[in-house]
């Protein structure tokens, strides 16, 4: 490690997962994460209970990070945290230790957007999408087209006006009778079930924007009404019941993908956050994407979920532009790009 050498220390804090991530020179050295199963019996996130697993979670897993990296503390050039958007509880967790490690070591504070550092999972590995992108964000608390003319230079041309298509995909699988969160085993009975068998609402908000909050909604007043007449309706149709849901929460964000593109005349198309794990959507993305000629990208799993390797990446940026914070930086639960 020479004097010139960037090399940081990242930490992401905003909901339920506690991770830290060294990055030199613009290279990811390690990645830990820990997942804090204590929300599974409530079925969601619990805010405080959140807090509470990070304080006791952020130490283990920062000195797992350093300790990986092969480089000492002292050698640190920076340390990075997620700001916002978030938990507030939660996000002030990795911004207190920000700033005793930054005061301790005497680097600068970088701050983080959350939103940014999803997109900027892009360019953790190869291939990277080139300039201008369109990604879609979608995880259990975002759902964002975002327009990506730059490392830094993002525009939301399109986002969520009440719940994240995650959260929809959880909700209605809890309707189901599944346990928390859901979404993958939606997308595990998809597989064996018939997407038209029923059709739910598909709802066409203006411009760019989504609405996800209808198809819980729908899928209650349907179920009840089933439900009523035969009490084994949902164990008799769960793989349809489920694939039918995936088709529409899928055709949603297509659309206005596809609008998104139309308008902005860009080929280049990027998907990110947990929600991109699911295997109808990628399907259904890969053949959308081979039929327009698009160049699609999709991140390792491992970067699509929260994680403080993004966090890493988009602070490996700052540095270079120098974007620093000072000592009287606080949490924003509600941060915009
Ligand atoms: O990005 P993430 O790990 O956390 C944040 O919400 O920021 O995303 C979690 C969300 C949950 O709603 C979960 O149900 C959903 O991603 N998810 C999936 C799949 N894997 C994770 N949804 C549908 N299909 C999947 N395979
Ligand atoms: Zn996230």
């Amino acid at each position: 490690m020479g004097t010139n050498d960037i090399s940081i220390l990242a930490i992401e804090s905003s909901c339920d997962e506690t991770s830290a991530s060294i990055i030199v020179n613009g290279k990811v050295l390690n990645n830990i994460v820990a997942t804090q199963s204590v929300h599974e019996k409530y079925g969601g996130v619990v805010p405080e209970l959140a807090s509470r697993a990070h304080q006791e979670n952020l130490i283990p897993v920062i000195q797992e990070a350093i300790s990986t990296s092969g480089i000492s503390k002292e050698q640190l050039s920076a340390v990075a945290f997620t700001r916002g958007p978030g938990l507030m509880g939660s996000l002030l967790v990795g911004v207190s230790f920000a700033k005793a490690f930054a005061r301790a070591l005497n680097i600068p504070l970088i701050d983080i957007n959350h939103m940014q550092a999803h997109v900027l999972a892009h360019f953790i590995e190869d291939p990277k999408p080139s300039f201008p992108f369109i990604c879609l964000t979608v995880s259990g608390g975002h759902t964002q087209l975002v327009l990506v003319k730059d490392h830094l230079d993002m525009e939301v041309i399109g986002e969520t006006q009440d719940d994240a298509v995650g959260e929809a995909f959880d909700k209605t699988a809890k309707l189901l009778g599944l346990p928390y969160p859901g979404g993958p085993l939606v997308d595990k009975y998809a597989k064996e079930g018939n997407p038209k068998a029923f059709t739910f609402p598909i709802t066409r908000m203006p411009g760019l924007n989504y609405s996800f909050s209808g198809i819980k909604t729908a899928v209650l007043y349907y179920l009840r009404d089933r439900l009523q007449e035969n009490p084994n309706f949902i164990e008799q149709n769960l793989p349809d019941l489920c694939a039918s849901i995936q088709y529409t929460l899928i055709e949603m964000l297509l659309i206005k993908l596809k609008e998104a593109v139309k308008q902005y005349g860009v080929k280049e198309i990027a998907i990110a956050g947990g929600v991109s794990a699911n295997s109808g959507l990628r399907a259904a993305l890969t053949e959308l994407s081979h039929r327009k000629g698009w160049n699609l990208y999709i991140p390792k799993f491992e970067y699509c979920t929260d994680n403080a390797a993004m966090i890493a990446m988009a602070a490996h940026y700052k540095y270079l532009k120098g974007e620093f914070v000072g000592m009287d930086v606080t949490p924003l639960a509600k941060m915009k790009l």
